[in-house]
């Protein structure tokens, strides 16, 4: 295969279509992460059960302990194993909080149909700048691209986030119009990982910022909108892991009912990582606890891939709504 590949040769589609599908249908696509083939079979066949469009998800970290060539033929891999399965699911394979111009190219010419570049962290004007660039190179291949504005973090205690970290709606038409982004991601108390809370003995975790979505939606009517941080930190998983030796005993994640309320706006991709990881690593502790001496990777890896089908056809059909829309 030559060093340039379009995402079109491996089977892939970009976000474009599954966008103006789940905007017009009130559910969101689905944008899992992985780093390695029982991740990446767990998620396709969780998503080929549910007959769910799908986002496969990488950051750059990911992608380099997958290997760029060796994560090519994976994601092409996937979309031969949907076909076998005879099914069609629409499969983008998208760059998650891509921090360069040079990274988000690379990853377009080795086959990504949708990039994000992560500005979030500089100032207006250079996160514009940098977005633009990528914009410009993308959409000359016909590849999307996902912007962000507004930066995520963790919720220091019950009810209190610093207000500088939500998106700040009256920034968005600028933004959106000024690079062409084809999406937004945005801050409304979503953060990353599996401690996304500090709540209180009795306490409740602070709601989403509805308020602030609902204003970024009403600036930029029909675009769409990114959720990050949206595992749901899912309680049975956590009570596995530190039954069986783990220590987790902090972790919180946003309620489901939340995520369906997102799924049904503006939110048209939803990222989950967090959650997958927690359920692969469930059943591989209880596995171990349970039965110390064995070895074989398949007998724990194979399990935990299991897990991750159930889960991942549960929120496909509960939370995201995007089942049976592929
Ligand atoms: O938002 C970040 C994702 O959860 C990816 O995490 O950089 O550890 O691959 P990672
Ligand atoms: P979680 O850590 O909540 O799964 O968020 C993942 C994410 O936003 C990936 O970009
Ligand atoms: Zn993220």
């Amino acid at each position: 295969m030559a060093d340039t590949t379009s995402y079109k040769d491996l089977g892939l589609v970009n976000t474009k279509d599954m966008f103006r599908k789940a905007m017009a249908g009130g559910y969101a696509i689905p944008a899992y992460n992985f780093n390695n083939m029982e991740q990446l079979q767990g998620i396709i066949l969780g998503c080929v059960e549910s007959r769910s469009p799908v986002i496969l998800q990488v950051s750059g970290s990911a992608r380099k302990y997958a290997n760029p060539t060796m994560l090519r033929y994976m994601a092409a891999g996937a979309v031969q194993m949907t076909r076998a399965e005879g099914t069609d699911i629409p499969i983008a394979l998208h760059l998650d909080h891509g921090d360069s111009f040079e990274l988000a190219k690379s990853c377009i010419d080795s086959g990504f149909s949708s990039v994000m570049l992560d500005g979030s962290h500089h100032p207006f004007d250079q996160n514009a700048e940098l977005t633009k660039q990528v914009v410009d190179y993308a959409h000359e291949r016909d590849v999307t691209v996902e912007g962000e504005l507004g930066v995520l973090a963790g919720v220091e205690d019950e009810v209190s986030h610093a207000v500088s970290d939500y998106t700040k709606p009256e920034e968005v038409e600028e933004f959106v119009a000024g690079t062409g982004v084809d999406s937004l991601a945005i801050s409304i108390g979503t953060s990353h990982g599996a401690y996304k809370f500090k709540v209180k003995p009795g306490g409740k975790v602070p709601p989403l910022r509805f308020d602030i979505l609902e204003e970024v939606a009403r600036r930029v009517p029909g675009f769409p909108i990114v959720l990050h941080g949206a595992s749901a930190v899912i309680p049975k998983y956590i009570e596995m892991i530190n039954s069986f030796g783990g220590k987790m005993e902090d972790a919180v994640g946003i309620p489901e009912e939340q995520l369906r309320q997102a799924a049904g706006s503006a939110v048209c991709k939803i990222n989950i990582d967090s959650d997958g990881r927690l359920a692969m690593t469930a059943v591989i502790r209880k596995i171990f606890a349970e039965n110390p001496a064995e070895f074989d990777p398949r007998k724990y890896l194979g399990p935990a891939r299991e897990e991750l089908i159930k889960m991942v056809k549960l929120k496909n059909e509960t939370v995201l709504g995007s089942a049976g829309r592929g």
